[in-house]
């Protein structure tokens, strides 16, 4: 099945098959969305607040990627924020359970081809920067490729974008700014970091952490970093947002588990989706800008 679905997405014709999902999910809902939300490790209970939502499996999509992580929902779901239509991925899926880098980022080019033109992705993360604490929020200031590869690998199809794509800024500066000022605003430790993006799925070792934070890391994670690339290619706007939810490994004495990583996205959940709905608003607003 999973090879299947490789072939599926693997061949150079990704831009039909993108556009093919995206009519499949405009089929099933009036709105559309020029906002995405991609909810990482236990944060994906936030879509389930959503008005007038629509929800489709990612099994129901052509195409798509359905995850086999734990605490994924493996969910699409369109609906209503704070009078705003928002796309919400509950779930998504990760290198390191095999997929292809094109398969991993196949759900953003799909959100391309419907429309999106922002997007909130949100992620656990460890916390190499020992002045960030446990559970708190990081905005994402640019990140460092460990993953030794690329999503964009592969015959150039320049309906996409172009060839050599800058990512100078890959993390919009207005929507920083805004993350920042809305999680100050509601009381919460916020702070900006470089994101590391490694494959897993082992957690690092204390020396590899050292390492990470030599070359300017502040946090690492197993996400994220292929679906900015491929947003920026596409021109689509990014805000990152982690949750730091364990000390990176060695930082502290002691052994690190997912089961760590799961108790504090579930005590800082409704923290993060506070920040999300300050948020999104100032997002929309940004996009109705000239
Ligand atoms: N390392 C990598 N990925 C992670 C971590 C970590 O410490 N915590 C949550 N995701």
């Amino acid at each position: 099945m999973k090879r299947a679905a490789k072939e599926k997405t693997g061949g150079a014709d990704i831009f039909a098959r993108a556009e093919r999902a995206a009519k499949f999910i405009r089929s099933k809902t009036k709105l559309r969305p020029q906002i995405a939300l991609v909810l990482g490790s236990g944060l994906g209970a936030f879509a389930d607040e959503f008005g007038s939502a629509t929800r489709i499996d990612y099994k129901k999509i052509p195409d798509f990627p359905s995850s086999t992580a734990l605490q994924h929902a493996g969910r699409l779901v369109i609906g209503m924020v704070e009078g705003i239509p928002v796309v919400a991925m509950q779930g998504r899926v990760h290198f390191y359970e095999g997929y292809t880098m094109q398969q991993v980022t196949f759900p953003m080019r799909v959100l391309a081809r419907m429309g999106v033109k922002a997007v909130i992705l949100t992620n656990a993360a460890g916390a190499i920067n020992t002045d960030f604490q446990q559970g708190a929020l990081v905005v994402l200031r640019d990140h460092i490729n460990f993953q030794g590869t690329n999503p964009l690998i592969g015959a150039h199809d320049e309906r996409w974008g172009v060839m050599f794509p800058d990512m100078s800024r890959a993390y919009d500066r207005q929507f920083r700014a805004a993350a920042l000022e809305e999680g100050k605003k509601l009381g919460l430790s916020m702070f900006e970091g470089v994101y590391a993006a490694v494959t897993g799925p082992s957690y690092e070792t204390p020396a590899e952490i050292r390492f990470f934070r030599t070359a300017g890391a502040d946090l690492v994670g197993m996400s994220t970093v292929p679906e900015v690339i491929v947003a920026r290619h596409m021109g689509v706007r990014v805000l990152g947002i982690s949750c730091a939810t364990n000390m990176a490994a060695g930082v502290l004495d002691q052994l690190l588990s997912a089961e760590e990583v799961f108790e504090t996205t579930a005590r800082v959940n409704s923290q993060f989706v506070a920040l999300l709905r300050a948020v999104i608003p100032r997002v929309a607003r940004a996009l109705k800008e000239p």
